[in-house]
């Protein structure tokens, strides 16, 4: 593959510094060296500007940091447009869950018809009247529907960006009143700890790429958030969650999207090195990458 990397040195899309610091994290991790060694060809587009000034009045939004989440994100956008324009695979390194706003807005100058996978011990669907927090990185999905503050909605273009059918979670155990009410309406397949525990991860990927290959999708997004592994493989983030999927799992599920050859553009976001031991959640996004790109052991 032609892969072209951006980095988001974002962390205004919720509450506790430093995951800015997580494209940083996640090079030092190796990944350029690591996907290379594959075969890939990669090309590091470096990062994307995020400005530095917090903005502590909020205005009349309860949104936390929204001028700073939409200029990054829409930056972001454009970035990733002119990536698929030219035939490349987009590998987005994170920043905060907020990012994938403009990622996804991004992918659509291109994907028409887009699937996505959102990897994930949340599932990202407040507005900012579910929200219990203000923060952007628990509404992506949500604004990528078309649903939430009209700044966040039109990034890039007018509206819906994904459609709700189109989109599958895995790995959910912390989802919000608001959230369930979202999932029931729009019916969005939701793969949580339960049916993973009980299935097994093979039967749950095979049945979430099952159901992605009967919607004629033109390209599928992986939005791997990595505190949808527990974490004790992945401490580094923001807001860790007890009972995740394991490291094994993970592996497994790379692998096996991989193999399905559906994923055409990816992100890895929430690695906070501030809050994580000797980068070790770096090292596991690194990994997962390794495994979705196609390394083998034989
Ligand atoms: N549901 C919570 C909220 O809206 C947590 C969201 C966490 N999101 C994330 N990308 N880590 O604040
Ligand atoms: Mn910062
Ligand atoms: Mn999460
Ligand atoms: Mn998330």
């Amino acid at each position: 593959l032609d892969i072209s990397i951006i980095g988001v040195p974002l962390d205004y899309g919720q509450s506790r510094r430093g995951v800015d610091m997580g494209p940083s994290a996640i090079r030092y991790a190796g990944a350029i060296k690591r996907l290379g060694a594959i075969g890939h060809r990669l090309q590091d587009e470096g990062d994307i500007r995020v400005s530095a000034i917090e903005n502590k009045d909020y205005g009349e939004t309860n949104l936390k940091n929204l001028e700073e989440v939409v200029q990054a994100t829409s930056e972001l956008a454009n970035r990733v447009a002119k990536v698929v324009e030219n035939g490349r695979f987009p590998l987005v390194f994170g920043g905060d869950h907020s990012i994938a706003i403009g990622t996804l807005a991004g992918l659509t100058s291109k994907y028409k018809n887009l699937g996505v996978i959102w990897y994930d011990a949340h599932a990202d669907l407040n507005t900012a009247e579910t929200s219990p927090s203000g923060n952007i990185h628990g509404m992506p999905l949500a604004v990528s529907m078309g649903l939430g503050h009209e700044k966040l909605v039109n990034i890039f273009s007018v509206g819906q960006k994904v459609r709700p059918e189109n989109i599958v979670i895995i790995g959910a155990r912390s989802v919000d009143q608001g959230e369930r009410a979202l999932i029931k309406e729009k019916g969005i397949k939701v793969f949580t700890m339960h049916e993973i525990d009980r299935d097994g991860m093979t039967s749950v990927m095979k049945e979430a790429l099952a159901y992605l290959k009967s919607k004629n999708l033109d390209g599928v997004h992986l939005s791997l958030d990595l505190d949808g592994l527990d974490p004790l493989y992945t401490p580094g983030v923001g807001t860790p969650v007890p009972g995740g999927i394991s490291y094994r799992e993970s592996h497994l599920a790379m692998e096996m999207l991989e193999d399905s050859g559906l994923i055409t553009s990816a992100e890895f976001v929430e690695v906070n090195p501030i809050l994580d031991e000797k980068n070790k959640t770096a090292d596991v996004a690194v990994g997962l990458m390794g495994s979705l790109f196609g390394e083998k052991l034989l």
